[in-house]
């Protein structure tokens, strides 16, 4: 597809996403981890699974094998960052599908706004848990009163203790973020390195 049809599609996309939403309402705004740093945040993710409404990140629906690499900026001392969002279409061998976010206007530390394209909307993106090997990703977005949001449980290894898992989704649970009281889905993992 040329890069034009290609933004087309993904305009469709998002305005039948925005039709098709049915609730109004504004995002949730969660503080940041306790004792976050950038330092401790940047780096290879891995994502366990997560939780998310139809319209969030129409490129990450038929992913598998999803990582996200955070770096900062080269030369920014403002906290830009980019998140390099990476995996496989439906099974572990399969295209990827990569898509750069830039992170901008951090403030307090460990919240951003992530953006993907020129033509869409920025998002919210707080990091609420983060520890030497997980971390929690919350984003969300409104448009026109319609909120879309995703919760992400994330891991330094491809496989994460269940115990912590559930840990981690209850406790986002109890901060109010599963505004639509969606099922968390596990991201394939197995096979995929
Ligand atoms: C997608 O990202 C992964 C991980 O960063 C990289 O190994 C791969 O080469 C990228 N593929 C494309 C097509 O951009
Ligand atoms: C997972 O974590 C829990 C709580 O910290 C611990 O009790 C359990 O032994 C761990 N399980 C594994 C398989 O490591």
């Amino acid at each position: 597809m040329s890069s034009s049809r290609y933004q087309m599609v993904l305009g469709l996309v998002l305005l039948v996403t925005a039709v098709s939403s049915v609730h109004g309402g504004s995002c949730p705004s969660p503080s940041p981890a306790k004792g976050y740093t950038d330092k401790a945040y940047y780096g290879l993710w891995y994502e366990i699974g997560k939780i998310q409404t139809a319209g969030g990140a129409y490129f990450e629906k038929d992913c598998v094998c999803t990582t996200i690499n955070v770096k900062p900026k080269k030369g920014a001392n403002n906290g830009d960052a980019t998140a390099v969002n990476s995996c496989r279409k439906l099974k572990p061998n399969g295209d990827f599908l990569n898509a750069t976010g830039s992170l901008t206007n951090e403030g307090p530390k460990g919240k951003w706004k992530e953006g993907f394209f020129w033509f869409t909307p920025k998002v919210d993106y707080t990091i609420i848990e983060l520890g030497p090997d997980f971390a929690v990703e919350f984003d969300c977005g409104s448009t026109f009163g319609l909120v879309n949001y995703c919760i992400h449980i994330l891991s330094r290894t491809p496989t994460q203790n269940k115990t912590l898992t559930t840990t981690l989704l209850k406790k986002a649970i109890n901060m109010g973020l599963n505004v639509d009281n969606l099922d968390f889905k596990q991201t394939l993992q197995d096979g995929c390195w």
